[in-house]
């Protein structure tokens, strides 16, 4: 080695240690600004404003609601309209823009740091007027997987302690299915008059506003714990929508559920695949309504559709001030910079 590349070397050596110095001196200052930020991001506290209550029915936001009924701490919800410029989430249900009962505050200065998020539970053949809504949204809330805010009818979770679970007591019921709005053209009601051809009348029982026998919401479970299995059956057929007709009308009576909506995959992304059954299984209505009448018969078979039961419960997601809360719990997680510039687009993808 020549003394040349010898000096070289130390040389490099020093430019190394020197160049890792300055690298670490950077990283840290990128630490400290970014610690400030990252406060930014979480307020300590939120105050998130609904703007309508959905479907105009209002619920009391006495007391701190998130922490006292949720223990989500740090989220303060209002109704108020006036605290506008002090949220930092205003949240709209599209029902109530839709229909002209509610309005963008679009005249108000809208604060730099606050985000507005569309709020939707309705399939898409339910949310009308989406492209004047284009452009103004920073996060969506809804039943979709891909929401910003996923909001899902209901969704399974593992027991505390496992424990066995005790089948509901069955009566002469095979099928029951709770229907208010029949309408021809649906899909579910196309599939309900080909099964009903291949079962006696007196094993199915319909409830609900078509067929005039209306179940008070606290004789639901118990009237259709009574049947073997439960038609969840959506009025629609979109990605994810699955909703309180699985969750609470079927798997929390005790029923099996006989599925009808997105595919397969869907339901088995957020349930055993041994706890429903799916319509497109089948090649028809005759051989469902087979298979059916066949547990019915097979104790065994039909019993396996209950294991999940003993690891997992149901929670559903009924209120909206729960719904709302849980802005709060993902908030963290929520895109910094994001316009909606085609919510009509993402609603009918
Ligand atoms: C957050 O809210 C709590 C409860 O109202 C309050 O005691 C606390 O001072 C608030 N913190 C900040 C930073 O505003
Ligand atoms: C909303 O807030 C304003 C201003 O604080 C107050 O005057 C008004 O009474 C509040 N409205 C309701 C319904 O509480
Ligand atoms: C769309 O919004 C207009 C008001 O901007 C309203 O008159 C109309 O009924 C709405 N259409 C639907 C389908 O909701
Ligand atoms: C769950 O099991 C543990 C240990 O067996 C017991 O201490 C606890 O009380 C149980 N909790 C419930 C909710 O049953
Ligand atoms: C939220 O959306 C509004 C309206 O499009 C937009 O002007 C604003 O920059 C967005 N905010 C953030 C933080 O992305």
């Amino acid at each position: 080695m020549t003394i040349f590349s010898m000096g070289y070397l130390r040389c490099s050596v020093g430019a190394l240690i020197f160049l890792s110095f300055i690298s670490l001196m950077l990283h840290l200052l990128l630490f400290w600004q970014l610690k400030p930020n990252q406060d930014h991001v979480r307020p300590q506290n939120l105050t998130i404003l609904l703007w309508q209550w959905p479907f105009g029915v209002s619920y009391s936001l006495k007391g701190n609601v998130c922490w006292e009924m949720f223990s989500i701490p740090g989220c303060f919800l209002k109704d108020n309209q006036s605290m506008f410029s002090h949220a930092d989430v205003v949240v709209f249900h599209h029902q109530e823009l839709s229909n002209g009962c509610s309005m963008l505050p679009l005249h108000l200065p809208r604060p730099p740091r606050q985000r507005w998020i569309w709020l939707s539970l309705e399939p898409p053949l339910n949310n009308h007027n989406l492209s004047a809504f284009n452009g103004l949204f920073n996060w969506t809330m809804s039943y979709r997987s891909d929401a910003d805010i996923f909001m899902p009818y209901g969704k399974l979770v593992a027991k505390k302690n496992t424990s066995t679970y005790f089948i509901p007591q069955k009566q002469n019921c095979l099928v029951a299915w709770v229907v208010s709005h029949y309408k021809d053209q649906q899909k579910r009601s196309k599939v309900y008059q080909q099964l009903r051809k291949h079962i006696p009348a007196e094993l199915i029982e319909v409830y609900g506003h078509w067929t005039q026998r209306p179940l008070a919401d606290k004789n639901l479970l118990s009237t259709i714990s009574r049947c073997l299995f439960y038609l969840a059956f959506e009025n629609s057929e979109h990605k994810d929508y699955i909703t309180e007709k699985l969750w609470r009308n079927s798997l929390q009576a005790g029923s099996v559920p006989v599925v009808l909506g997105p595919p397969k995959s869907n339901y088995e992304r957020l349930l055993p695949l041994d706890a429903f059954i799916h319509v497109d299984d089948f090649s028809s209505a005759k051989e469902l309504a087979g298979f059916l009448q066949h547990l019915a018969s097979d104790r065994k078979s039909y019993e396996a559709y209950f294991r999940w039961h003993d690891s997992h419960e149901v929670k559903t997601y009924t209120d909206w001030r729960e719904r709302l809360c849980t802005i709060c719990s993902n908030y963290h997680k929520l895109p910094m910079h994001k316009v909606y510039q085609d919510l009509y687009g993402w609603v009918n993808k």
